[in-house]
């Protein structure tokens, strides 16, 4: 477990309160920051708290960018089960954000595969992403780089496994409505952000912290692969840390 910095939080409110807290800082450090952002469940909390931060006037995001970790495939951007809808409606309809600085892939795109290529030129263009925010799949997948026999190296259109289709079910009126395939920032794109902070909360997310952050790397767990960067936050409430012998 090298240069990982683990915070083990009381509970989910805790945790999401570190989680905006970090966001914050790189803001304060540089108003013109480049975030990742995720989408699921976990990092709601967080979004809460930023938004509290942005109304007492404490956080400006005038001159922040953004870049979404990934989209499904084939929904309409206002079907309420897109990451786009969620991120408006969670996050950027209640900051002050400009719009031309959100990014989020296309899941409509006629030409998904030329969408990918754009979408990794537009974080070149934008000098990188200061600081990445993660959730972790059940399964142990970041973005939607499932359990696979390589590690992707850049924007790519990937299927999801089953096991993320039932786990994302819960959203949608029937299993049949989830879509089976996103667009998703590969491994290596995760990779060259300059800072990124993994956040899990829950026993549900306690096997696959353990093999991230204790486990050998590989690509049968994405998120392992974390493990070779130089500068990682992880937040985890206790019982997504429950797993783990050194933390
Ligand atoms: C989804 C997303 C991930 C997210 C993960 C966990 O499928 N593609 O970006 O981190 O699942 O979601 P949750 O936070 O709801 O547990």
């Amino acid at each position: 477990m090298i240069n990982m910095k683990i915070i083990v939080a009381a509970d989910y409110d805790e945790m999401s309160g570190l989680a905006a807290q970090t966001v914050a800082q790189s803001i304060k450090a540089n108003p013109s920051a480049v975030l990742g952002l995720p989408t699921g469940s976990t990092p709601l909390g967080m979004y809460r708290n930023l938004i509290k931060m942005h109304k007492e006037g404490s956080l400006s995001f005038k001159n922040v960018t953004t870049f979404n970790l990934d989209e499904y495939v084939g929904l309409q951007k206002t079907h309420v089960n897109s990451f786009r809808y969620f991120m408006y409606e969670n996050f950027f309809n209640h900051i002050d954000i400009q719009e031309g600085n959100i990014n989020i892939p296309d899941g409509n795109s006629k030409d998904p595969e030329k969408e990918c290529i754009a979408y990794e030129a537009k974080i070149t263009n934008a000098g990188g992403i200061d600081l990445m925010v993660l959730g972790l799949g059940n399964n142990g997948h970041i973005g939607f780089n499932e359990p696979a026999g390589h590690f992707p190296a850049s924007t790519h259109v990937a299927e999801l496994d089953e096991s993320t289709v039932q786990a994302n079910a819960r959203f949608f009126e029937s299993i049949d409505e989830v879509p089976r395939f996103s667009i998703t920032m590969g491994i290596g794109s995760i990779m060259r952000c300059r800072r990124i902070l993994l956040l899990a909360g829950g026993q549900v997310k306690a096997p696959a912290i353990r093999g991230a952050l204790e486990g050998p790397v590989t690509p049968a767990l994405p998120g392992s692969v974390l493990q070779f960067h130089p500068n990682v936050t992880v937040v985890l409430d206790t019982g997504a840390a429950s797993l783990l012998t050194s933390a």
